[in-house]
């Protein structure tokens, strides 16, 4: 290697050396490790061989086509499809969830529907249902969950639908609190209305089918009209692989856009991009021909043993609740309000010192649903096959972080609000004791913040953080 290669090389490492550690099983959300170093050099290796590749056009380059039914192929059975359900490979989660919505909001007009559409969903739904809503302009119509446990009574959805409903939307199991939603009770009522039920199996998708003692959740359902699973997910592919499944061909169609009016080539988009990366959807390829069906159920055997024994350990901590009943390998934590105050261990705390002792677990503000009642602060924790290595080292941390933290009240975000004077962002930032450029080591003041501030002030303070990280004029090193 040449000398100025390897310099630049080593600037990205270093780079890099601040990073949350993506192998090692120390960061409980974002990574999904397998531990096995074989499936991380195939993904390399294919990724490698299609860099050049445009995945735009699989005319010009039959190899991203052949990839793509290829995966489409192994998806299928996994979820029951028949021959009548047909897909797209697409760049994540976010993707296949917006294209889901947009396919069924284009299904809705077609057939007669007028006016806005409204999209249906549980609270807990992805944030990404927001971002369809926002994008494709649906009303979005979040119906509350219990508040105790996340769990979605159907009926509080189904007496929901009308004939403005394009799509509703059901996880498989949602992300805050891993609620599998009652899906087939939905279903009957969605199919009686013709209306799109699209289950969000984005991060079940590749665990749930060797999960013991599911209920269905899938095409085996007749009601289910589309399907999001994500490869980048529990299917170990690098980020930028998702699978968006279509019951019946025309609605897939309905998902292309296409066009012919201009001077240009012809554009035939089945996602939303346009010149695309072929290299996440070739390392997926290679990682379903390495490891099979069978593969991914061993390793989702062992992310349940490990998930389980967390569970367990977590619920034994005094002072800590498991929310809900959660299904597949990830759950969240919540202060336990049935013992008293001196007791209680508040998940922020809980999680900032965690991570002071080497872990990551992702802070989820508590929040307020339309009926009025609460959802509770809680810290998720999704669990990959590589936690079964670490699942003793962190169940010792978060049992010693719990002993460190009992009894402290949540972190008061008063102080901050009341020196609030204006709604500048920067302000926030200030106060928080940042600069501009730089993240809180602590996180508990700044997500108790998030939460005590009206939506619209929390999310420009956010806006204003993330944006300065990637702003050249600001102040960071
Ligand atoms: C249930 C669910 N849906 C959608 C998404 C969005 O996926 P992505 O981050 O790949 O865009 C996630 C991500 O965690 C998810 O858990």
């Amino acid at each position: 290697m040449s000398d100025r290669i390897a310099e630049v090389l080593d600037e990205l490492r270093a780079l890099t050396a601040r990073d949350a550690p993506t192998k090692g099983g120390r960061v409980l959300s974002y990574v999904y490790d397998t531990g096995r170093s074989d499936i991380d050099r195939v993904a390399h290796a294919a990724a490698e061989i299609v860099q050049s590749v445009n995945g735009l056009d699989p005319t010009a380059f039959p190899s991203v086509a052949a990839l793509e039914r290829d995966l489409i192929a192994f998806a299928r059975p996994l979820f029951h499809g028949d021959d009548d359900v047909v897909g797209s490979v697409t760049s994540g989660g976010t993707e296949s969830c917006l294209l889901a919505v947009k396919t069924a909001r284009d299904v809705w007009r077609a057939q007669g529907g007028e006016g806005r559409a409204r999209l249906l969903a549980p609270v807990t739904v992805h944030a990404a249902f927001q971002k369809a809503a926002h994008l494709f302009d649906l009303r979005l119509d979040l119906v509350p969950v219990d508040p105790a446990t996340g769990a979605l009574d159907p009926n509080a959805l189904t007496r929901r639908l009308g004939p403005d409903v394009a799509i509703a939307v059901a996880s498989a199991p949602s992300y805050p609190f891993a609620h599998l939603d009652p899906i087939a009770t939905i279903a009957a009522h969605t199919a009686d209305h013709g209306i799109a039920l699209h289950v969000d199996a984005c991060i079940g998708g590749f665990a749930l089918p060797w999960w013991p003692d599911v209920p269905e959740w899938d095409f085996r359902i007749p009601g289910v009209t589309s399907l999001s699973a994500d490869l980048h997910k529990y299917g170990y592919a690098p980020k930028g692989a998702s699978i968006l499944l279509q019951r019946g061909r025309d609605r897939h169609a309905a998902q292309y856009f296409a066009t012919t009016r201009w001077p240009g080539y012809p554009v035939v988009n089945p996602t939303l991009l346009g010149s695309k990366a072929a290299g996440p959807m070739a390392a997926a390829w290679a990682i379903t021909r390495l490891l099979g069906a069978e593969g991914y159920g061993e390793l989702i055997d062992r992310t349940r043993v490990a998930t389980e024994r967390l569970v367990t350990a977590v619920t034994a901590i005094p002072g800590v609740r498991v929310m809900g009943t959660p299904t597949g390998p990830l759950f969240a934590l919540a202060a336990d309000t049935a013992t008293d105050a001196r007791t209680q261990v508040d998940p922020h705390h809980l999680a900032d010192a965690v991570r002071r002792r080497g872990f990551v677990l992702q802070q989820q503000p508590g929040l307020a649903q339309s009926d009025g009642t609460r959802l509770p602060p809680t810290t998720h924790l999704t669990i990959t096959p590589v936690t079964a290595d670490a699942a003793d080292d962190l169940i010792a941390t978060i049992t010693d972080a719990g002993d460190e933290v009992r009894g402290r009240p949540a972190a008061d975000p008063t102080p901050v609000l009341a020196a609030l004077s204006s709604a500048d962002p920067s302000d926030a930032l200030n106060l928080l004791g940042l600069r501009a450029g730089e993240l809180p080591a602590e996180q508990a003041t700044l997500t108790a913040l998030i939460e005590a501030l009206p939506h619209d002030a929390a999310e420009g303070i956010l806006v204003s953080l993330l944006q300065s990280l990637i702003d050249p004029n600001a102040a960071s090193e």
